[in-house]
């Protein structure tokens, strides 16, 4: 798929791996419009980089979503919608066998799945209008096999994989134009993993992956260590599932 001249909508486009697309799809000649929840994260984006537009907007809150479809109409409609936004709720030390996480677990359901789909449906119309109209679902390795420490925030991401591909089927069914990706980013180095040790890549290489999978029409992009884990979950699922949860992890639930 061509990205040149579309206009690209970035959901929590303001840092992270969606602030780093925003600035790779304005260099190869997109449009771009991000959005989140702080102004002043907003506002600095915006200064660093005048060219993109940003709209304040919570993929949790209803009426943000209609405030954004219609800003986003007003400026003349998108071609892509790049679901980016998530949110990762670290359950507290008790984990998560109790209910101090429940409003944590909804609150990832809200933003990470539910979220996704109320944009997804709010700008189909518009999106099956355009020439050609593609959607990013971004979910992640952590939907193939469960996080121990991460229960809830895997199993949200778990929800929209499924969706994922049950809403490309539907839309190839009923002949729809509008192009379902799925992005399956690896470890990347951003404010969700500042707290992890382990191997990281960049926000820049995450998104040449990315490019490059819209480029070819691979409509699951897996980009680095995505990949070989696939592999290794498809073949050998036990041993995924320990590169997931090493032996520190059930070190960290006893404590
Ligand atoms: N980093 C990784 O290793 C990794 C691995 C696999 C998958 N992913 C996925 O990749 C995507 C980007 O992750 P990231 O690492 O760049 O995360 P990040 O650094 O935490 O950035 C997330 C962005 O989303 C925005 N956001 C959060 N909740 C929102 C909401 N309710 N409405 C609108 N915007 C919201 C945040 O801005 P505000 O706070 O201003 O709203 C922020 O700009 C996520 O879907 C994540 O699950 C990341």
């Amino acid at each position: 798929m061509n990205v040149q001249g579309k206009t690209i909508l970035i959901t929590g486009g303001a840092s992270g791996i969606g602030l780093e697309a925003a600035k790779q799809f304005l260099a190869i000649g997109a449009k771009v419009i991000v959005t989140g929840r702080n102004q002043a994260k907003l506002d600095a984006a915006k200064k660093a980089n005048p060219a993109i537009i940003t709209i304040q907007s919570d993929i949790a809150n209803k009426e943000d979503a209609k405030f954004l479809f219609n800003k986003v109409k007003e400026l003349g409609g998108i071609d892509i919608l790049y679901n980016n936004a998530a949110v990762l709720v670290p359950p507290s030390n008790l984990g998560i066998a109790n209910d101090t996480h429940t409003d944590g677990a909804a609150y990832e359901m809200e933003v990470n799945y539910l979220g996704v789909v109320r944009l997804n449906n709010i700008f189909m119309d518009m999106l099956k209008s355009r020439k050609e109209a593609a959607i990013i679902n971004t979910t992640s390795i952590l939907s193939q096999s469960p996080s121990l420490l991460e229960a809830t925030y895997s199993s949200s991401k778990t929800a929209l994989a499924f969706y994922t591909i049950s809403l490309r089927e539907h839309l190839k069914i009923i002949g729809s134009n509008v192009k379902i990706f799925e992005l399956i980013p690896p470890l990347v180095a951003t404010e969700m993993t500042a707290e992890r040790k382990d191997k990281k890549i960049s926000v820049e290489e995450m998104v040449k992956g990315l490019i490059a999978g819209l480029r070819k029409e691979h409509y699951t992009i897996r980009v680095g260590d995505a990949k070989l884990f696939n592999v290794i979950n498809r073949f050998f699922p036990k041993m995924a599932y320990k590169l997931i949860n090493p032996k520190k992890s059930y070190q960290l639930l006893k404590n």
